[in-house]
């Protein structure tokens, strides 16, 4: 079965996972937690390369002061678990987003945990903290346009490349598959530029439930697409012929 080298997931409905329960929120933030581990076990077994969580968007920020604490008080722990753990486990953490508007002491696990699993590459694992597609493209806007000020760029190098390498994914190939969960159909400013050419599968479970056997029913819904990066069909299998697939 064809695979997607790069799985990006919007981990969506911890709230109305705990609503559902009458539980408080926190609480289904805190079994979305849980599911992150049994994903990140399952796709080191399956052999995906690059794995990008969106954890936290730049817009989640506006949540109440309470929820976003709680939040904080959950990915400090995970991160603190995963500084035992990750660098036994041939995984390498990235972090893309507006990382300095986290809580200083998430920074320092964070750029710990980075440093120390540098030199592996089973998996690629990328959270995105404080992430949002637009913000992320104003950044890189910005270091360009440093650059040309300094008179160091010309503004007519500036290419697909170029503005790709500015982006917080530099080096991180675009995601083939894109899973939202919860319900919702729509990509809430994750990954705008890079999922230009994603398949798209939206799940009817709410995070918290979320189990190997919806990855699987995705994964098997990515291998029977046919993507065709705007080309015909034809000139499709003319290329797979000459790559001699
Ligand atoms: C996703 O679950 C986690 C974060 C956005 C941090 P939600 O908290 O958005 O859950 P719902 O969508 O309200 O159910
Ligand atoms: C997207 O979920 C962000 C994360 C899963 C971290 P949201 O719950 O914030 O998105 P909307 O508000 O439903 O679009
Ligand atoms: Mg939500």
């Amino acid at each position: 079965m064809r695979i997607p080298e790069h799985l990006a997931i919007i981990m969506d409905g911890n709230g109305r996972w705990a609503q559902k329960r009458h539980l408080p929120r926190l609480i289904g933030h805190r079994k979305g937690v849980e599911r992150v581990q049994d994903v990140v076990d399952e796709c080191l077994a399956l052999g995906i390369r690059h794995l990008t969580l969106y954890a936290f968007s730049s817009e989640n920020w506006g949540r109440p002061r309470e929820e976003v604490e709680a939040l904080m008080g959950l990915l400090g722990a995970y991160l603190q678990r995963e500084l035992k753990r990750l660098p036994m486990r041939r995984i390498r953490l990235l972090a893309i987003g507006e990382l300095d508007r986290l809580p200083e002491k998430i920074r320092s696990v964070l750029d710990e945990i980075i440093a120390s699993t540098a030199g592996n590459n089973d998996l690629v694992l990328t959270l995105a903290l404080s992430y949002g597609g637009r913000n992320e493209l104003v950044r890189a806007t910005r270091t360009l346009a440093r650059e040309v000020a300094a008179g160091r760029l010309d503004p007519e190098a500036i290419d697909e490349a170029r503005l790709a390498g500015a982006l917080d994914t530099a080096g991180i190939p675009d995601p083939d598959l894109l899973i939202r969960t919860s319900g919702e159909t729509r990509i809430s400013n994750f990954l705008l530029w890079q999922a230009a050419y994603a398949e798209f599968v939206f799940l009817d479970v709410l995070w918290p439930d979320f189990s190997a056997a919806h990855l699987h029913r995705a994964l098997g819904e990515f291998a029977r697409r046919e993507r065709r990066f705007g080309l015909t069909a034809s000139q499709l299998d003319a290329g797979e012929e000459e790559a001699g697939h």
